[in-house]
């Protein structure tokens, strides 16, 4: 685990989204692995940036993101395909059949899980996984559990989650309740991980994903176990590394 401590914000997602560039650069049909949320925001910004001004390419990329909710359609725009495509997608050149993000809508759920890590599987997994992490150390929806779920699965957020997703919602009881995530495994297969935070809130989860067992209830700890992750804190996520 290689761990990057900036100053701000802003020094984080630049240093996220020079990564991304890379990893652009050398491969160009990079299958790359996506969060929403607030953290990687200023870093899609970024990514567009860079874009616009000196051309980086995506029309070969391939993206999946991590996760939805279940019940929301893709043009509610809570839903995390709305935010996607808000925020990056409409302002990138990536081709819309190399999308890819869980339906949170399905008729078969069983089925639609399975379909996405067929999907992954057939692209070959993810070259470069971006994720963020919960106040209760979730990476992608992989709630605090008894066990690390290997592949895309139905999850019960937990009420620390539903509490912390809240703000984008107008009250808290319509953030639903349920959604679909990508697995550990699908994660842990990932050749390159890059995990980011930012916000004191976020300073215990850090210290646990690093410093804490491998636990199921601590998600994020398993990271500890992948060979090639790179953790990019500001400093007040950075607040209780020794
Ligand atoms: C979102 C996701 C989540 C978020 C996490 C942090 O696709 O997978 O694990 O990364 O909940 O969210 P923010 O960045 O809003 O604090």
């Amino acid at each position: 685990m290689r761990i990057i401590i900036t100053e701000s914000y802003e020094e984080m997602s630049t240093a996220a989204a020079r990564i991304v560039a890379g990893q652009l650069y050398l491969k160009p049909n990079s299958v790359l692995g996506l969060a929403t949320g607030s953290t990687p925001l200023l870093m899609y910004q970024k990514l567009v940036q860079v874009h616009e001004q000196i051309g980086l390419d995506f029309s070969e990329a391939i993206s999946f993101n991590l996760d939805e909710y279940l019940g929301l359609e893709p043009g509610n725009p809570q839903s995390y395909h709305y935010f996607m495509h808000e925020h990056f997608f409409d302002k990138i050149n990536i081709k819309p059949e190399n999308i890819y993000i869980p339906n949170g809508n399905p008729d078969d759920l069983a089925k639609e899980c399975k379909h996405y890590d067929t999907l992954i599987e057939g692209k070959g997994g993810m070259d470069l996984q971006i994720l963020g992490i919960g106040q209760n150390a979730h990476i992608g929806f992989n709630e605090p559990d008894i066990k690390f779920e290997a592949t895309t699965h139905k999850v019960k957020l937990d009420e620390e989650t539903i509490e912390a997703n809240a703000r984008f919602f107008t009250t808290p009881k319509d953030v639903p309740r349920y959604a679909i995530s990508m697995g550990i495994k699908t994660i842990m297969l990932a050749k390159k991980v890059i995990l980011l935070a930012n916000g004191k809130n976020k300073a215990e989860a850090i210290y646990k994903a690093i410093y804490g067992g491998v636990r199921p209830d601590a998600p994020a700890s398993i990271l500890q176990l992948h060979q090639d992750v790179i953790v990019i804190v500001d400093k007040e996520a950075a607040a209780l590394l020794p």
